[in-house]
């Protein structure tokens, strides 16, 4: 089964894939185009691990719900090819024929779940992906958003350096991926749906870090 599901996956970064500024220059967005099957085929490989693996890490409410480690270690082609994208949209981003993950992983979030503001450690660049938005929210609605809340974003201090006057917000459906400095202060608003939402993550850097980013690292992924 899975030799013809890799048969029939999407290149990794197809013609034309472009990378657009989602509001702000540091913040760059990309919207990869996939059937439908190929994100149930994530959500059903997600929520299997939640329930069996031992990647699988429960925290404490306000910290991005259940998390999922090591996408690399999965045994799923799709999570795959996303990994492989994440690293394409980095090197592209940066210029760079270097790309090297530090820690990455999924989060499921089911109602009344969140995530504080926070930033990554280990991390230039940090990368989300849309699996599941989850029950389909109204378009001005802010539950269940990811947020960019940092003065030193332009976007967030629009009427003067250094004063947080605004949320930047990327738009977000499956196949969304955005990528971001990892040192910018971002959060995921509460999400009151009743389909888990379900987002992929990784901090990765041009060199490979020394030492173990689970000792390390921080309560926190969109
Ligand atoms: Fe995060």
């Amino acid at each position: 089964m899975a030799s013809t599901l890799l048969e029939t996956l999407p290149e990794i970064w197809p013609e034309g894939q472009r990378i657009e500024a989602a509001g702000d220059p540091n913040i760059a967005v990309t919207h990869f185009v996939a059937p439908p099957a190929f994100h149930s085929s994530l959500i059903q490989t997600l929520l299997m691990l939640e329930r069996n693996s031992s990647f699988t890490e429960p925290l404490v409410q306000g910290s991005c719900g259940v998390k999922i480690h090591h996408v690399d270690r999965w045994n799923c082609p799709e999570a795959q090819l996303v990994h492989q994208r994440a690293l394409a949209l980095f090197r592209h981003g940066l210029h760079t024929r270097e790309a090297h993950v530090d820690a990455s992983w999924a989060s499921i979030y089911r109602k009344g779940d969140y995530c504080v503001p926070h930033s990554h450690i280990r991390a230039q660049a940090s990368i989300v992906y849309m699996v599941a938005e989850g029950d389909a929210a109204r378009p001005d609605d802010l539950a269940g958003k990811l947020c960019f809340t940092d003065p030193r974003l332009g976007y967030c201090a629009q009427h003067e350096p250094g004063r947080l006057t605004r949320m930047l917000i990327p738009v977000m459906q499956p196949g969304s991926m955005v990528m971001f400095p990892g040192a910018t202060v971002h959060c995921v608003n509460p999400y009151m749906g009743n389909r888990p939402r379900i987002t992929m993550s990784w901090n990765i850097n041009v060199k490979a870090l020394p030492g173990d980013p689970r000792q390390t690292f921080e309560r926190g992924g969109a």
